[in-house]
């Protein structure tokens, strides 16, 4: 059987930078036709400036002929100005600033420490009607892991929505039964991305058949009921919850290493792997809504017109792609997708 969409949006996507971006691009720009851009490079995307060459260098990775647009954003800083904020809404590329806790994962150490210190930025980002992109873990490293979205949830975010309470949230990735029902309860200001590695995956996964770093991502893998509450909420047809995939490649050896990287790639056929969860739920008929029109509705754009179509086919990825001079290990390697791309 085959299932066609209208084209879909990530709404959360790491690239890189460099000549990675030659493995990383196509994929994505194969699948979907805008994809919300993660800031965390090294050093991290802070000025809009920064973020207009890089997505020059994006495109120069997009294959010829093919339709895709970067949407960019602005990794927060506590020295950033409020002014940075009003030229981000005055460009046509930035779409959101991304808050990341110091800390609290890849890229971080330039982050917030405290949210307090950019309350300037906070009521800049309301006032231009910004989307304020939230990566939702207390970085304390006192604090046992599984606690960290939570915790976060009620120590920071529900502060931060009760004190700005028009500005656009989205609490990116949830990995948890606790951050869904905050998200349901609150205003439409607020929604929330889902990644396919969540909907997939519980913390089993983490330690099936030996440890597993290709399954270690931040936020971490959660209990089987925290994926069930993910699987009940992205196919509930909330327009609250749309796919941001938080596709996330490490090279291999950094992954299979003393020190894990967090991060699990799934750029390589991201729309598949959520397919094989919607199915899996007996709800396919809902992806359509939650990988093509809650995002871009939420985020202020037109939905988009051209299609793309999957086929349910049995096929295996590759146990690793290409990553530059490296490799990086997919998520699915040595197991068999239940969908592919038709080209
Ligand atoms: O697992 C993750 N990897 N989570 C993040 O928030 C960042 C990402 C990365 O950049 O590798
Ligand atoms: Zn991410």
């Amino acid at each position: 059987m085959a299932l066609t969409l209208t084209r879909p949006d990530d709404f959360h996507l790491h690239l890189r930078d460099g000549d990675v971006l030659a493995d990383l691009v196509p994929p994505v720009a194969e699948r979907f036709s805008r994809a919300l851009v993660m800031p965390n490079l090294t050093p991290p995307v802070t000025t809009v400036a920064a973020a207009g060459e890089y997505r020059e260098r994006i495109l120069a990775a997009t294959p010829a002929g093919v339709d895709f647009t970067p949407l960019m954003t602005l990794y927060l800083t506590e020295t950033m100005a409020a002014s940075e904020i009003k030229k981000a809404t005055a460009s046509d590329f930035i779409h959101a600033a991304k808050l990341y806790p110091a800390g609290a994962t890849t890229n971080s150490s330039a982050g917030v420490r405290d949210v307090g210190a950019i309350t300037h930025l906070f009521e800049a980002m309301q006032d231009a009607g910004l989307v304020l992109a939230i990566h939702g873990e207390l970085a304390n490293p006192s604090l046992d892991p599984y606690e960290r979205e939570p915790r976060f949830v009620d120590e920071v975010l529900a502060p931060l929505v009760e004190r700005f309470a028009s500005l656009r949230i989205v609490l990116e990735h949830v990995s948890t039964q606790h951050a869904v029902d905050f998200v349901t309860q609150a205003g439409p200001n607020v929604a929330a991305t889902i990644t396919a590695h969540h909907l997939l995956c519980s913390r089993r996964a983490l330690f099936a058949g030996g440890l597993s770093p290709h399954h270690y991502c931040r936020p971490i893998l959660q209990t089987e009921a925290d994926r069930e509450a993910l699987i009940a909420a992205a196919t509930s047809g909330n327009p609250k919850f749309f796919l941001g995939s938080d596709s996330a490649p490490h090279p291999r050896d950094k992954k299979e290493s003393g020190h894990a990287a967090a991060g699990i790639y799934t750029g390589y056929a991201a729309l598949e792997l959520y397919a094989q969860a919607f199915a899996e739920a007996g709800a396919l008929g809902r992806l359509e809504n939650f990988a093509s029109r809650f995002g871009a509705d939420f985020y202020g754009l037109e939905p988009n017109s051209a299609e793309v179509t999957l086929e349910e086919t049995s096929w295996q990825p590759p146990a690793e792609y290409p990553l530059g001079q490296q490799t990086v290990v997919p998520l699915g390697a040595g197991e068999s997708l239940r969908y592919r791309l038709r080209p």
